[in-house]
C-alpha cells in the first residue's frame, strides 16, 4: 500500500495549475448516458474515482476513448446493461448518480445502494423521493435500487427535505428527458450543479435556475452530443491555498475559479493571508507569518465547504489562538483529529460536531493514517508544518481526489516522497 513520506518545515512557494473538478467530472460522465451521441469532455482530472466511473460506463456498454490531449470521448449509443454493480458503487458513492440518467433513457435501472461511508451514513432517500415524484416505481431488493417507469418519466414538483448535491444531480439529469416541466425546490446551489446544468444545456436540455434554490427543467425528447470542459476544482484550489498558508508560504494558483471560493478566501484573509485575484489566478502570500486561529462552520454552498474543513482544521492546529470548527453536513467528519493530535496538536471534540482547536506553536512528526479523502490532505498539511519526517499510511484515499499530489507539492518546494 502506498504511503507518503513528508519532511516538514519548507514554506510552500511557486506556481501550480489546478486540475478539473472531480466532483463535477464524475457527474458529467454519468450525464453522458442521457444521449446515444458521442460526448467529449476536456479538463477531466486523472484520478482513481474517474477511472472507476469510466469502468462503470464500460460495464453499462458505453465506448470510452481517451485522446492524446487527455480528453475523454464517451459514446453510449447502445447500452447493454442498466445494472451498476455493488463492486463499483461501494468504492465510489458518486456512481449512484447513474440512476437518474439510466432510468430516464432506458426506462429501468438497477443500482446498488452505496451503503454508509467513513464520514457518515449518507442515505439516498432524497434521490429516491425525487425520482418517485417523476413517476418511477422504486423498490429496494437485496441491496439494489430497482427503478422502472412505463414510457417516459413525467415532470413534477420535487421538494428536497435538505440540500443534497447528489440528490439534486440525479433528479436534474432524469428530468431532462421527462415529459413536461420539473421544478426542483430546495436545490443544491454548488458550482458543480451549475457546471452539470451547463453541460446538459450544451446537450440540448432546457434548464433554468441553476445556482439558485429553484431549478426548472422543461423535459425534451432527446439530448445530443457535445464537447464540454470540466470546471476547475475548487476543493483542490482551496486545499493548496490552505497548505501554503499553513506553512507561511506564498503561492500562485492558475486555472482556478476564484468566484467559487469567496468564503474560503475570506477565511484565509482572516487567518492573515494576503490574497490577490486576477481572472483565473489566485495569489496568496503569508509573508512567513504564523496563521491566526479562525472559527469555521461548514454549510451548503455558498457557505464554508465541508470538503475543506479538515484542511483548515489542520492549519488552525498550529495557528495563534483557539478556534472552533463546527461541522454541520456530515455526522462523522472529524476522524483526522485523532491523527493530527498524534503529531502533538491540542484538539478536543465537543458534542460530536464541534472541534475546539487550541493552536500549538509546533507539531512533531509521527506515523499517521489517512481515513478519507479530505482528511488525508489534512494530514499532509499537518506533516508539512511538523518538524521531522511524517509517514502517512493509506494514501489511496488521496489518490481518489488529488491529481499527482507529490509532483504538485514538490513543485512548491515540499519535501515529499511516495513509498510502498
Ligand atoms: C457531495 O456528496 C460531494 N461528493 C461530497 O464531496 C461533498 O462533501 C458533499 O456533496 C457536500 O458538499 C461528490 O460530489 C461526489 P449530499 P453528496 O447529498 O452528494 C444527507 C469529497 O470529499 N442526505 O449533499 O453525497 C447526507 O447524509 C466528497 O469530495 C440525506 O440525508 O452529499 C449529508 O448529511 C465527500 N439523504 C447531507 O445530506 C439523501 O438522500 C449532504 O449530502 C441525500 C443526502
Amino acid at each position: 500500500m502506498d504511503k507518503l513520506l513528508i519532511t516538514g518545515g519548507q514554506r510552500l512557494s511557486g506556481s501550480l495549475r489546478i486540475s478539473g473538478a472531480k466532483n463535477s467530472a464524475l457527474k458529467l460522465l454519468a450525464g453522458v448516458l442521457l444521449t446515444e451521441e458521442p460526448v467529449t469532455l476536456g479538463n477531466v482530472p486523472h484520478l482513481h474515482d474517474v477511472t472507476t466511473m469510466i469502468e462503470l460506463l464500460g460495464c453499462l456498454g458505453a465506448d470510452v476513448v481517451i485522446d492524446e490531449k487527455l480528453r475523454v470521448e464517451v459514446t453510449a449509443s447502445q447500452l447493454r446493461s442498466v445494472r451498476a454493480p455493488y463492486e463499483l458503487v461501494k468504492t465510489m458513492r458518486a456512481s449512484f448518480v447513474v440512476l437518474g440518467p439510466l432510468l430516464a433513457r432506458c426506462g429501468s435501472a438497477e443500482v446498488s445502494l452505496p451503503g454508509g461511508c467513513a464520514i457518515g451514513a449518507r442515505p439516498v432517500d432524497q434521490h429516491l423521493k425525487g425520482l418517485t415524484a417523476l413517476g418511477a416505481d422504486i423498490e429496494v431488493i437485496d441491496g439494489y435500487v430497482h427503478a422502472r417507469v412505463d414510457g417516459r418519466l413525467k415532470g413534477a414538483e420535487v421538494t428536497f427535505d435538505m440540500v443534497t448535491v447528489g440528490g439534486t444531480e440525479n433528479v436534474l439529469m432524469a428530468a431532462c428527458l421527462a415529459d413536461g416541466q420539473t421544478v426542483i425546490h430546495n436545490a443544491a446551489r454548488e458550482p458543480e450543479i451549475v457546471d452539470l446544468a451547463e453541460f446538459l444545456i450544451a446537450m440540448g436540455a432546457d434548464i433554468t435556475g441553476q445556482g439558485t434554490f429553484t431549478i426548472v427543467v422543461n423535459g425534451v425528447e432527446r439530448l445530443h452530443g457535445c464537447s464540454y470542459s470540466v470546471m476547475p476544482d475548487r476543493v483542490e484550489t482551496g486545499t493548496y491555498l490552505i497548505a501554503a498558508a499553513a506553512t507561511g508560504g506564498s503561492i500562485r494558483v492558475q486555472g482556478a475559479a476564484p468566484e467559487t471560493l469567496s468564503v474560503v478566501l475570506d477565511k484565509l484573509r482572516e487567518s492573515g493571508a494576503q490574497i490577490a485575484i486576477h481572472d483565473d489566478v489566485i495569489e496568496l502570500d503569508m509573508h512567513g507569518r504564523r496563521p491566526i486561529a479562525v472559527d469555521i462552520e461548514t454549510a451548503p454552498y455558498p457557505g464554508f465547504p465541508t470538503d475543506m474543513q479538515a484542511q483548515y482544521l489542520a492549519m488552525n492546529a498550529i495557528a495563534d489562538g483557539t478556534s472552533r470548527i463546527h461541522e454541520t453536513i456530515f455526522e462523522n467528519r472529524f476522524m483526522h483529529v485523532q491523527e493530527i493530535n498524534r503529531l502533538g496538536a491540542n484538539i478536543e471534540i465537543e458534542g460530536g460536531s464541534t472541534a475546539v482547536v487550541h493552536g500549538v506553536a509546533q507539531l512533531k512528526a509521527a506515523p499517521v493514517m489517512a481515513t478519507d479523502l479530505r482528511a488525508s490532505f489534512s494530514l499532509v498539511v499537518a506533516a508539512l508544518v511538523a518538524s521531522g519526517t511524517t509517514l502517512i499510511d493509506r494514501i489511496y484515499h488521496i489518490d481518489r481526489g488529488y491529481e499527482t499530489i507529490e509532483e504538485k507539492l514538490q513543485l512548491l518546494g515540499a519535501d515529499v516522497r511516495r513509498v510502498r
